[in-house]
């Protein structure tokens, strides 16, 4: 017997990239920043480690709104504040998606939405992404109460222009999603699909603190959308679902945007220079516009470069589903981190016992 919900006891959890413990390695399997978040985040958080934490944080986030109104364009009223986008994963399904209700999104993605479709107990629609990554045509004809648009897309990297997004948003009858973690990271400074939510009313973009501002720990993702939407989905949240360090963290952030946009162009260097070595090594890489690349030698199981780089204290992301055996997705470290990473990729494959 079991006391959990009938699908609770049939899902298998959502299973995240592993995060080592202390030691020597190069960690490149969840797309955190290899770079520092700015200092004055560091000195900001030092300055509220005091009594005030005695204190609930600010229940809606409102100084940090503020603060993303300003540089996002938009007013407060359009952004909702979560303890990472992970968590707005979640007020989105429990906001529009009732049992049986349908939610669709191109596959390879973020195998988190699957996860909360089944806790939800929506219906999963899984569409194939073709060989180009763009939008398939059947994502536009789903009837899904909330559709998902990873862009750019992980494990793929790749990007899907502004002008897609909006005749896909235009023809659904329900939500969309555009999951914009990666965003930062695209060469295309106008990719983003924030500016749309003025005119699309259900829309919804998101964003996150944990990839381009160097703050994976903090916690902090933020949603943009129409009043609307926001007012209804801040009645799902929790009271208090971001703590006063994160609040302080994520506003310093903004307000150091340089720092942010000096670490993008590094990693967006570094970037190039590991898809042409991997390319060098016979992998085909996807044209990637986030922080990681995906690579891929087509019929060639990548689990025995993943374990024998895990035995060299070198961690990428193996994902061990039908369709990704022959890839791996790989993180953009610092350079000496690719140099050695690049090293051992070769040995291993001239390694006759491989
Ligand atoms: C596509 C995508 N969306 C959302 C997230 C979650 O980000 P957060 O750390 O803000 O919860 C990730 C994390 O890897 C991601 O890859």
């Amino acid at each position: 017997m079991s006391y959990f919900r009938d699908n609770i006891e049939r899902m298998s959890g959502y299973i995240p990239g592993e995060q080592p413990k202390d030691g020597i390695y190069i960690k490149l399997n969840t797309n955190e920043n290899p770079y520092p978040p700015s200092p004055n985040v560091l000195t900001a958080l030092r300055k509220v480690i005091n009594p005030s934490l005695r204190l609930y944080p600010e229940p809606l986030a409102d100084g940090l709104r503020r603060a993303a109104a300003e540089v996002y364009g938009v007013k407060s009223e359009n952004i909702l504040a979560g303890n990472g986008s992970d968590e707005i994963l979640s007020i989105l399904l429990r906001s529009f998606v009732g049992a049986k209700d349908r939610v669709a999104f191109p596959v390879p993605t973020y195998s988190l939405y699957e996860t909360l479709v089944a806790i939800q107990e929506g219906e999963l629609v899984r569409i194939d992404y073709p060989a180009d990554f763009t939008i398939p045509a059947q994502l536009y004809s789903q009837s899904a109460a909330l559709t998902f648009l990873c862009n750019p897309n992980s494990p793929s990297g790749t990007l899907v222009p502004l002008p897609d997004i909006e005749r896909l948003a235009r023809a659904l009858t329900g939500i969309l999603v555009v999951d914009e973690a990666y965003i930062d990271f695209a060469l295309n400074e106008a990719a983003s699909a924030i500016p749309l939510i003025h005119r699309v009313p259900n829309l919804v973009v998101l964003r996150t603190f944990s990839k381009s501002f160097s703050l994976a720990g903090m916690r902090i993702g933020l949603a943009f959308a129409c009043e609307k939407l926001i007012a209804g989905m801040m009645k799902v949240k929790d009271s208090y679902n971001l703590n006063r360090l994160s609040l302080i963290a994520a506003t310093a952030a903004l307000q150091d945007l340089p720092w942010m946009k000096r670490n993008v162009r590094r990693i967006q260097r570094s970037r190039a220079q590991l898809a042409g070595s991997l390319k060098e090594l016979g992998y085909d890489v996807y044209p990637s516009q986030a922080n990681f690349v995906m690579a891929q030698v087509k019929g060639w199981n990548q689990k025995r470069m993943y374990e024998a780089l895990k035995a060299r204290n070198i961690f990428v992301r193996y994902f061990d589903s039908a369709g990704l055996q022959d890839s791996l997705r790989i993180s953009i470290g610092q350079p000496r981190e690719m140099k050695t990473l690049l090293q051992e990729m070769a040995l291993i494959r001239n390694d006759p016992a491989r």
